[in-house]
């Protein structure tokens, strides 16, 4: 080791006693983050040649990071996730090279493959002159070497730092019963071509040296926040030391679309936030065949399960996960789930190349080279991104409230998902629907307003008035997603200074239909007949 890791105890006791946090979880959820991945980000040179190799190094550096944060800010993120910062293997393996930065073998030197010390901190020194938060990935689970697939892998074990003892790391057995939390805490993640030497964070060296070195880290280079990679596979008791230490907020990667798996993260206090898997998974189907309605019974079991799901990271992509659009590129589609994540309770989450519309199918093809879109601003989920971000930023500043309001379901049914949040005055209601760009145009009233209330669509920029139940007439066509806010919320933001008012007209004529009368197939709903 480093330094005698016994001594560390005393230091990592002390952490745990409650350090002032360079920005705290009430700071962390009126964030909105965009994820990035180093290596696929930007080139220092800015070029944009698009012809790399998705498992190897494509050459994306922190100081292309920082000489692109306009293209990131303009589209509303208050906070950056970045790939982790920490020195990893060199080899060429049989599964890739580490350009993701997940195989740590030595935590106390930076990744030079993504640049020097000083650019990295010129990169979170102009992340904060913007007022942005950096939430850095961090690997607590295991440490990792090369090998030759020959099981058990022969590891040379003083190659790590610190950690250069076998006594650090669990005896090899193969993750083979994901059910058995001892078998998928204490065993290998995936040996092929690279050996996840499974660390012993139930030991107390191993954690205290952790706490040590996560305090350290986050002070160095002024860290807000963290990621813990693979959360659910070391032991729980492990976590919230671990948090404690590092003295910022933390999302723990738990992998499951189960309630009770998820949420107990929370109510046992082991983890703050975590990326919400159980929307994730929900939301894929409702627009893959399935059903809104789930989506909306999985949003109340979350809510009565987790304690906090304002803390919970909202994301329909990540480095992990196909691409959205890999199962259906219809653009409607795409739209109405970029609505839902930067609009529903919890902290936004997009995953670069998300707001460019990529295609990339499993790991490592969902980590398409960013520059092959040439930052293109004009694209139409950037700019829905820009639109919702500066809707969901303004109702923050109108009203310290908006974050701790839960949403209310306003409608639900197979296709539907109206929500309602924050308090009058800022409140954002919105549906969300999984017609695609093939919809048919029909009305829906859906309330959440005051009575007479002047209310805007901010995507199209209609004007509208509520009726006196505080409902509003929203004119469905091809698909698209409704986001409505009081006109009064506006004033100053930006959006929408040029109205128009609303009618069926709009929507009749885009799809030739005037005339003929369209129809919705929902029962139930409040239909009104589009002549
Ligand atoms: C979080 O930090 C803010 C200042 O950034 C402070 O006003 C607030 O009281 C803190 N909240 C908690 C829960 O510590
Ligand atoms: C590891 O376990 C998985 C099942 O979880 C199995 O498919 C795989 O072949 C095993 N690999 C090795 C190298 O033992
Ligand atoms: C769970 O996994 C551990 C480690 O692989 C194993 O020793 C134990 O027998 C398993 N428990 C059950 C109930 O299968
Ligand atoms: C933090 O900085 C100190 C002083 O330069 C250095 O000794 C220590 O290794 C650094 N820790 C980490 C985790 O980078
Ligand atoms: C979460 O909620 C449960 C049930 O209300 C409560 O017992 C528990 O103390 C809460 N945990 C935390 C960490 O707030
Ligand atoms: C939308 O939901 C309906 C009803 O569950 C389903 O039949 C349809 O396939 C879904 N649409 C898409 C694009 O998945
Ligand atoms: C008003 O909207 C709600 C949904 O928010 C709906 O249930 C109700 O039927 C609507 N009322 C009218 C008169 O359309």
């Amino acid at each position: 080791m480093r330094t005698s890791i016994i001594s560390t105890a005393v230091a990592t006791a002390l952490a745990f006693a409650g350090l002032g946090s360079a920005a705290n979880i009430t700071e962390w959820k009126s964030r909105s983050i965009y994820q990035v991945m180093i290596d696929r980000f930007a080139r220092t040179d800015g070029s944009t040649d698009a012809s790399c190799d998705v498992s190897r190094f494509c050459g994306g550096t922190w100081k292309g990071l920082l000489n692109n944060l306009d293209y990131i800010q303009d589209m509303g993120f208050t906070a950056i996730q970045i790939s982790p910062i920490v020195k990893n293997i060199e080899e060429h393996t049989s599964v890739g090279d580490a350009y993701h930065g997940y195989w740590s073998v030595d935590n106390y030197a930076l990744n030079d493959r993504f640049g020097t010390k000083q650019d990295f901190e010129d990169l979170v020194a102009e992340l904060h002159k913007r007022d942005m938060l950096l939430m850095v990935d961090v690997v607590v689970n295991n440490m990792a070497q090369a090998f030759d697939n020959v099981v058990p892998p022969k590891i040379d074990y003083s190659k790590f730092n610190p950690f250069n003892d076998k006594k650090y790391f669990h005896p090899y057995c193969n993750v083979t019963q994901w059910e058995n939390a001892t078998d998928y805490q204490n065993c290998w993640l995936y040996p092929y071509g690279v050996a996840l030497a499974d660390l012993a964070t139930e030991t107390k060296p191993v954690s205290d040296e952790l706490g040590r070195w996560v305090k350290e880290l986050v002070a160095n280079y002024s860290i807000d926040g963290i990621r813990i990679d693979a959360a659910k596979h070391v032991n729980d008791g492990f976590l919230p030391g671990f948090v404690e230490a590092s003295g910022v907020f933390a999302f723990g990667e738990v992998l499951t679309g189960l309630p009770e798996d998820m949420c107990r993260y929370q109510s046992l206090g082991l983890l703050p936030g975590m990326p919400n898997y159980l929307e994730y998974y929900q939301l894929n189907e409702a627009f893959n065949g399935g059903s809104m309605a789930d989506v909306a019974e999985m949003r109340n079991e979350a809510a009565s399960s987790c304690n906090d799901t304002a803390a919970l990271g909202s994301f329909l992509e990540n480095h992990d996960m196909p691409r959205f659009a890999n199962r259906n590129d219809d653009m409607a589609l795409a739209k109405n789930g970029m609505t839902y994540i930067l609009l529903n309770d919890g902290i936004p989450t997009v995953y670069q190349g998300q707001e460019q519309h990529f295609k990339g199918n499993g790991t490592p093809f969902n980590r398409e080279p960013l520059w092959s879109s040439e930052y293109n601003k004009e694209s139409p989920l950037y700019v829905l991104t820009a639109t919702l971000n500066k809707v969901r930023n303004n109702a923050i500043k109108l009203s310290s409230d908006y974050i701790s309001t839960p949403s209310e379901t306003l409608w639900a049914d197979v296709n539907h998902l109206c929500l309602r949040k924050g308090p009058d005055g800022s409140q954002v209601v919105f549906c969300i629907n999984n017609k695609s760009s093939q919809g048919e145009s029909y009305q829906i009233s859906v309330g959440g307003f005051q009575k007479n209330e002047k209310v805007v669509e901010v995507l199209t920029c209609k004007t509208n008035t509520a009726d006196i139940s505080g409902n509003v007439t929203m004119y469905m066509n091809k698909g698209e997603p409704k986001v409505y806010v009081p006109q009064a919320a506006l004033s100053g933001t930006g959006l929408c200074d040029k109205t128009e008012e609303d009618g069926p007209s709009s929507g009749a004529a885009a799809l030739g239909l005037t005339g003929s009368v369209v129809l919705t197939a929902v029962i139930g709903w409040a239909v009104v007949l589009l002549a």
